[in-house]
């Protein structure tokens, strides 16, 4: 192992873990629980993990692999998988945070940690503020003294919305603050948030990492000290990942380059497509010049993620309508799988904020989010010119 690799070598090779079989496939330890033969053994083992292995809600060794292939690939000290996305992000924000501290997060983030942010920190006596927009400066206007935590998460949901990563790290650098990047949208393919100062990256595992829609799993990464204490509260709060998940999310990485590449690529010619058609109001892509975090994306980003959303002209009527006529395209929540998947914010993923917040966060009636799939492109968009005649 060499830390010169390049990131596919990294992701093939990375993370093994020693088989007396030298099997190729790394095994799935799917077992709850491993023996051991005297009690001073048993003891011993439980001071140790890894890589003494004990019961698998504290640790697994396939779970292990899937995390240090996973430090790798974010460039972090080590990683900790987690048994959902959500998981990943709760275990990493009350692991950073405490009762009697203020925790900062923008509005425009996903749903679920919305909630957290605005309901569940608070009622655990966590002050927060929740940011209209996600400027740096804003983040530095919402500062006390008690902040603890910066909350980023980019490109986010469901605009694209672009945050500057080391303007908001620098920010919590100098206010002995953390940040946790949620950087599920870009992958460890495009975006790296350890190296642009970030403390903790999170990532729903669900998505790109395992990437074919059939797991669930999540996973945060950052130094070895955040790790062993957040691996002290995902223990407690019981999030585990079932080994076969993580067996699945580490099998997703090994070609997680060579997806995701495509998903890229075909995102911009959709995002370019989508730009030129008259039945759209707006796209949101980072990768095009009009999208107001473009050049920050280009900055911090490799490349600009497989995600876009756009504007169906006229509303929720022809939104609705185009979004019912595609053919290839599934509607379905989620996102960053080999399968294109479409949803309407406004009517399932952001009916929890009320709609003046909504609207305040661009998230329209008419717009339709993109996860694209790694399908051909021509196919793609044939399939959104023909649904768009029906808006
Ligand atoms: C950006 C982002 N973060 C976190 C999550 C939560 O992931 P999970 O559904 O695996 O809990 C999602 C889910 O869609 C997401 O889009």
């Amino acid at each position: 192992m060499t830390s010169d690799w390049g990131f596919t070598t990294k992701a093939v090779h990375g993370g093994k873990m020693a088989d007396a079989h030298k099997s190729v496939a790394p095994p799935i330890y799917q077992t709850a629980t491993f023996s051991y033969d005297t009690a001073e053994e048993g003891a011993r083992l439980g001071q140790e993990i890894p890589p003494g292995y004990v019961y698998t809600r504290w640790a697994n060794p396939t779970t292990r692999a899937f995390e240090e292939k996973m430090a790798l690939l974010e460039g972090a000290e080590d990683a900790l998988a987690t048994a959902s996305g959500m998981s990943a992000v709760s275990t990493a924000v009350l692991t950073a945070v405490q009762r009697g501290e203020h925790a900062i997060a923008p509005s425009a983030i996903y749903q679920a940690t919305y909630q957290l942010f605005a309901e569940i920190l608070p009622s655990y006596g966590i002050e927060t503020t929740i940011l209209g927009d996600t400027e740096s400066a804003s983040y530095e206007r919402a500062l006390r003294q008690n902040t603890k935590l910066l909350y980023i998460e980019t490109p986010n949901n469901p605009l694209l919305g672009i945050t500057d990563i080391p303007a908001v790290a620098r920010l919590a650098g100098s206010h002995n603050a953390l940040t946790i990047a949620d950087s599920t949208f870009a992958t460890p393919y495009n975006q790296n948030p350890i190296a642009l100062g970030v403390d903790v990256v999170v990532h729903s595992a669900t998505k790109y990492l395992g990437g074919h829609h059939d797991l669930t799993g999540g996973v945060l990464a950052g130094s070895s000290a955040f790790i062993k204490h957040a691996k002290r509260t995902l223990r407690i709060f019981g999030g585990t990942i079932d080994p076969f998940a993580a067996w699945l999310a580490m099998r997703g990485l090994i070609t997680l380059a060579l997806r995701v590449e495509r998903q890229n690529q075909t995102a911009l010619r959709l995002a370019e497509f989508l730009v030129a058609h008259p039945s759209v109001e707006r796209v949101h892509y980072p990768g095009l010049r009009s999208h107001p975090g473009h050049e920050i994306a280009r900055r911090q980003m490799r490349a600009f993620t497989g995600m876009l959303s756009f504007e169906v002209r006229g509303g929720y009527e022809p939104g609705v309508r185009a979004l019912e006529a595609l053919r290839i395209a599934k509607r379905a929540t989620s996102l960053g799988g080999t399968t294109t998947l479409v949803s309407h914010p406004a009517s399932l993923s952001s009916v929890h904020m009320p709609r003046d917040v909504r609207e305040a966060a661009g998230i329209t009636d008419g717009l339709i989010r993109v996860s694209v799939g790694i399908e051909d492109a021509e196919d793609l968009l044939e399939d959104f010119g023909q649904a768009l005649t029906s808006a």
